[in-house]
């Protein structure tokens, strides 16, 4: 097992990383929270695969658990399923110092999250994220949300959670296109942060496809480790957590601009860094050769070719609406080289229209995106 400390304070909490760890909840989690009430969140998909063994360690614990499991997918990061959750923790009699658990992906770890933050005004929250983006991303970090009909994420809450519980055993279930947008995710710390990270991907790349045990827990906790760091820095995204936004200026833009609903939020992700690279060899700060094996590894992932009858205009108006603009300017973080990345404010609409015009126009016949010309 590896832990990884969060530190924040008062706030500060452990990540705990392996395989096969299950038994090992009743003594790691009783240390941490003192056992009561627990309402479990989970998914329709995730609870039957990994319920049992969870709700086993919890009793075994000590713990009183009430279940309340969501249909799958994004459209349960709603205010109104956050109230159908509330209504849960009322009815199990769940006092400020009990804890509510999130078993699942982001979505589950986002909304139930955001009910621990709201419901009495906080009570004590714990994840056990199921998808590689959650282990690697959106467990870490404390940040919480649910969608609004007009937009994504707008109301949430910064909320830390008493604990991580990051069993990798259930990427084994994970499906393939999911564990891939996760691998974006995981590219990304190596581009911004770690080029030891990055050549351990691209030299060991299929060992990391076949899940290998050791593997993933040293890229899983080197993941966590780095966005622990950052997170340390800049709690709130003042400064420098911006920098964990490489490849999500475009790749938002991407989603918004087909409606959330055709590109996984890493496959967009890896689009928009693979053009992220592209911007910054065109600025002249990238060298050729770092280029072109950073696009030879998003080649690897698979990038995904886009809809046909995407607009580059769509997507232009969708990075004018990015809510991560700054005084009216998109700010995009390119890298000036593997592990080392900067926010620009000023690149030239011309340039930024040509990069994606050659995405949305680069894929022929089945053949992969080619950024290197
Ligand atoms: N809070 C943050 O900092 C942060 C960061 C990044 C993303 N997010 C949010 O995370 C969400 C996306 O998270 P996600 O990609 O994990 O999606 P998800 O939670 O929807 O999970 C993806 C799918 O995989 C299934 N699944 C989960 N674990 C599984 C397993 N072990 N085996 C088989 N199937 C499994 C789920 O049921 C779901 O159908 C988005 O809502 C996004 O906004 C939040
Ligand atoms: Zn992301």
């Amino acid at each position: 097992m590896r832990l990884v400390e969060v530190a924040l304070g008062e706030r500060s909490y452990p990540i705990y990383i392996g395989q096969n760890m299950w038994h090992e909840i009743p003594q790691y989690w009783a240390e941490r929270v003192k056992p009561g009430k627990l309402l479990l969140v989970s998914d329709e998909t995730v609870f039957p695969l990994y319920g049992g063994q969870m709700i086993d360690g919890l009793q075994q614990a000590g713990f009183a658990v009430h279940l309340a499991v969501v249909p799958a997918g994004e459209g349960s990061k709603t205010l109104a399923r956050a109230e159908q959750l509330y209504g849960a923790a009322i009815e199990a009699g769940l006092e400020r110092r009990d804890l509510i658990v999130a078993l699942g992906g982001g979505v589950v770890g986002d909304l139930a999250g955001f009910v621990a933050a709201t419901y009495l005004r906080g009570v004590t929250f714990a994840q056990v994220p199921t998808t590689l983006l959650a282990q690697v991303d959106s467990s870490v970090g404390g940040k919480t949300a649910v969608n609004h009909s007009l937009g994504k994420n707008l109301i949430g809450a910064f909320y830390q959670p008493k604990l991580v519980w990051v069993e990798l055993d259930t990427l084994l279930t994970l499906p393939r296109r999911e564990y891939l947008a996760g691998a974006a995710e995981v590219i990304k710390y190596g581009v911004i942060l770690s080029e030891a990270l990055l050549k351990l991907l691209a030299a060991r790349w299929q060992d990391f496809l076949a899940k290998e045990p050791e593997l993933l827990t040293a890229v899983v906790g080197d993941c966590c480790a780095l966005k622990a760091a950052v997170v340390t820095a800049d709690e709130r995204e003042e400064g420098l957590r911006a920098i964990l936004n490489f490849g999500h200026t475009l790749g938002h833009a991407l989603e918004a601009a087909t409606s959330y609903s055709y590109y996984l939020h890493g496959e967009a992700v890896l689009a928009g860094m693979a053009m992220a690279v592209k911007l910054a060899l065109g600025k002249g700060i990238l060298q050729r050769e770092e280029a072109a094996m950073l696009l030879e590894l998003f080649d690897r992932v698979g990038l995904v070719p886009p809809p046909e009858a995407l607009l580059a205009a769509d997507v232009l108006a969708a990075l004018k609406h990015d809510k991560k603009r700054e005084a009216g300017r998109t700010v995009f973080i390119l890298p000036e080289a593997i592990g080392k990345v900067r926010a620009f404010d000023d690149l030239e609409p011309e340039a930024v229209r040509q990069v994606l015009g050659s995405y949305l126009s680069g894929v022929s016949a089945g053949g992969l995106l080619r950024l290197t010309d």
